[in-house]
């Protein structure tokens, strides 16, 4: 891969290009990376590169002649123009992917106060790397082209990619090395246990864990909880599906259904969604059969049957730990128990009654 970097200030990029994994890189010819000077394009007798803009404001406009001149000059067929700009589309890992496939690249540092507008005619994509503005576009483009350059083939080891943060739709899973102990903080019994099996269904349950806390976003739109089984949870794109192939169940000529025997592939919010639905309607028949219960038929036979209800309302509740917030579980669990233990003092008390009134007919006998 070559790629091309357009900046009026060559000289920032020193330290990025000679160390570390770039450098490497660099060196073993898996990347080419040239420092272009906009400067060294421009056809003004003062190398000017920017100007006031046209209708007044502040600042300088990076002018459209050198950058124009400069892609002009290194572009080839299969090249990709990218400019760095405020402006542009966020950063994200599958854009770094896709741009590591490229063969040439040539990135456009913006500076100043902006660029003349004309010059994204010449530009296939215009990238952020966040809602916030630098001075210019030469720390973005070490950061997209950092990110592009590590996902170059062999650049480093395939294996650190995969199931790197991300990659799937989710983050990392925690990492931890020597000492065993630090400061009464202690590294999780899973991995010194020496089962890579354990050790890689943690990992896999950590990274959802870590990614519902911390990242919730990543796990909305268009993203779908897959499950092996428990504890083998991976959220998945259904684009990235590739190779799998779904039936309709019982041959239903339905395009948006799909059927798995081992598999559940859901909207998170549309499983959550059924599972409330599911409960608020038991909830209101617990609620009915309760009222009967207090106003109708106090008896023991009756408390069974509405205690039975309860219990096995908990246990469908218990059922859905994984799709339910702790919260929302824990108050319905509380108001089911609250409900449970009134009905137990009821069938106390209209027992107790029932024993009096037999006392006091058998006294009177
Ligand atoms: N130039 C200035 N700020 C920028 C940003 N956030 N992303 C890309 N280029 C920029």
């Amino acid at each position: 891969m070559k790629i091309d970097i357009l900046t009026l200030f060559p000289n920032m990029f020193e330290g990025f290009l000679t160390e570390s994994i770039i450098k490497r890189a660099i060196k073993s010819n898996k990347v080419n990376i040239e420092i272009n000077n906009i400067r060294d394009f421009s056809k003004d007798s003062h190398k000017k590169v920017d100007d006031i803009p046209y209708g007044g404001g502040s600042g300088m406009v990076l002018m459209c002649q050198p950058i124009f001149d400069a892609v002009k000059s290194l572009a080839k067929d299969n090249t990709k123009v990218v400019l760095l700009t405020p402006q542009g589309i966020p950063f994200n890992q599958k854009m770094a992917e896709n741009l590591s496939k490229e063969e040439h690249l040539i990135f456009i540092c913006g500076h100043y106060e902006g660029f003349d507008e004309r010059i994204l005619s010449i530009c296939d994509m215009e990238i952020s790397i966040g809602d916030y503005v630098l001075t210019g576009g030469e720390l973005p483009c070490m950061v997209v082209t950092d990110a592009v350059v590590r996902l170059v083939d062999d650049v480093i080891e395939k294996e650190s990619i995969e199931k790197e943060s991300f990659v799937d739709g989710l983050l990392d899973y925690p990492t931890y090395t020597k000492p065993r102990v630090f400061e009464d903080l202690e590294v999780p019994d899973v991995l010194l246990s020496g089962n890579h099996k354990n050790i890689e269904s943690w990992r896999e349950e950590e990274r959802v864990k870590k990614t519902e806390v911390k990242r919730p976003d990543l796990l909305d739109k268009g993203k779908f909880k897959l499950y092996k089984n428990s504890e083998n949870v991976k959220i998945i794109d259904l684009k990235d599906l590739k190779g799998y192939s779904f039936h309709p169940k019982n041959n239903a000529k339905r395009t948006d259904l799909i059927p798995v025997t081992n598999m559940e592939l859901m909207f998170q919010k549309f499983k959550k969604n059924v599972a409330k639905t599911n409960i608020d309607k038991k909830i209101l028949t617990l609620i009915k059969s309760s009222i009967l219960f207090f106003e109708e038929d106090s008896s023991e036979d009756n408390a069974i049957i509405v205690l039975g209800e309860a219990e096995r309302l908990k246990a469908l509740i218990k059922n859905y730990e994984k799709i339910l917030e702790k919260e929302y579980r824990e108050e319905i669990e509380a108001k089911i128990d609250l409900l449970i233990q009134e009905i137990k003092i009821e069938m106390i008390s209209s027992k107790n009654k029932e024993e009096e009134i037999e006392e006091k007919q058998s006294r009177s006998r």
